[in-house]
């Protein structure tokens, strides 16, 4: 019992050293729930399919974009408690290769807040020492995008600490499509005996990251939808009915308590110690 609060006193002054208190008021859920959260737990990565926010809108007879527009202060949220708490890399599913699909204006709309979203940010990721990355067929989007993203990435480059991933124009079959091109490309004279798991990574978008630990769903559907399909090979799913723009700093960190309650086992069993 004693070691028990020993453990929660040195959780609470850890999360207090990191300046958590400023953003988690005293005696809040938050705080309640930030108190349980084991620092030498923490998923190195966390990614994140951030859905629902069509339906956000529709259940407030709002336009869709509405909900899209809403869903960017959730962004804001998760990526400052995310660097906050510690996390390594965080990877946010902002538009899949599928989502051209959908009627052109929602489509621009999305364009306009992803770029809205990086003129203003760019500051407070600075602040927290987030530096910004993206992932997917980027060469695919309107100039004006890949501009805007340009200046983010590279006035966020220098900075140490979370590695913040917008994956844009992505799909996982994509990825591993365009990665096994690049493995062509890198060494056309390749015996099959060559390819190996190492090789097929040094060519993913995500190469030299840590793999998703914690998958986050929102809204509530069972699925993956094409995302990160390598490398969620043994991520911890947690699918939540909350709804992306109501899915703020508490839902975060449920979910984070919830991945430090399972027991990862990475295809082996657990050898019983007594
Ligand atoms: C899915 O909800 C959400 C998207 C396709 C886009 C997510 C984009 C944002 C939150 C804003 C921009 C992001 C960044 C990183 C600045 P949905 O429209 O499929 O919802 P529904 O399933 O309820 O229709």
């Amino acid at each position: 019992m004693l070691a028990f609060i020993t453990v929660r006193h040195t959780a609470n002054g850890f999360w207090s050293m990191l300046n958590l208190k400023g953003l988690v008021r005293d005696g809040s859920r938050e705080a309640h729930l930030l108190s349980q959260v084991d620092p030498q737990r923490l998923p190195r990565h966390i990614a994140v399919i951030m859905d629902g926010n069509g339906r956000w809108a529709s259940q407030r007879h709002l336009p869709r974009v509405s909900g899209h527009r809403a869903g960017i202060d959730s962004v804001r949220e998760i990526v400052e408690i995310s660097a906050r708490l510690g996390i390594e890399v965080l990877t946010l599913y902002a538009f899949s290769t599928e989502n051209w699909k959908r009627p052109r204006t929602e489509v621009n709309t999305l364009m306009s807040l992803l770029k809205e979203y990086l003129q203003r940010e760019v500051a407070r990721l600075n602040e927290n020492n987030i530096a910004l990355l993206s992932m997917g067929r980027i060469e695919e989007l309107a100039s004006s995008v890949r501009q805007e993203l340009d200046a983010a990435c590279h006035r966020t480059a220098s900075n140490t600490g979370m590695k913040l991933i917008i994956a844009l124009n992505y799909s996982g079959r994509a990825e591993l499509v365009d990665a096994f091109r690049d493995v062509l490309q890198s060494h056309p004279n390749l015996q099959p005996s060559s390819i190996t798991e190492q090789l097929i990574e040094q060519h993913l978008y995500t190469r030299g990251l840590p793999d998703p630990d914690l998958l986050i769903r929102t809204s509530g559907e069972m699925r993956i939808s094409n995302f990160l399909l390598w490398q969620i090979a043994y991520a911890e799913i947690y699918v939540t009915e909350t709804l992306w723009p109501d899915f703020r700093r508490e839902h975060l960190l449920e979910a984070i308590l919830d991945f430090q309650k399972r027991e990862r086992r990475f295809g082996a069993i657990i050898v019983n110690q007594t």
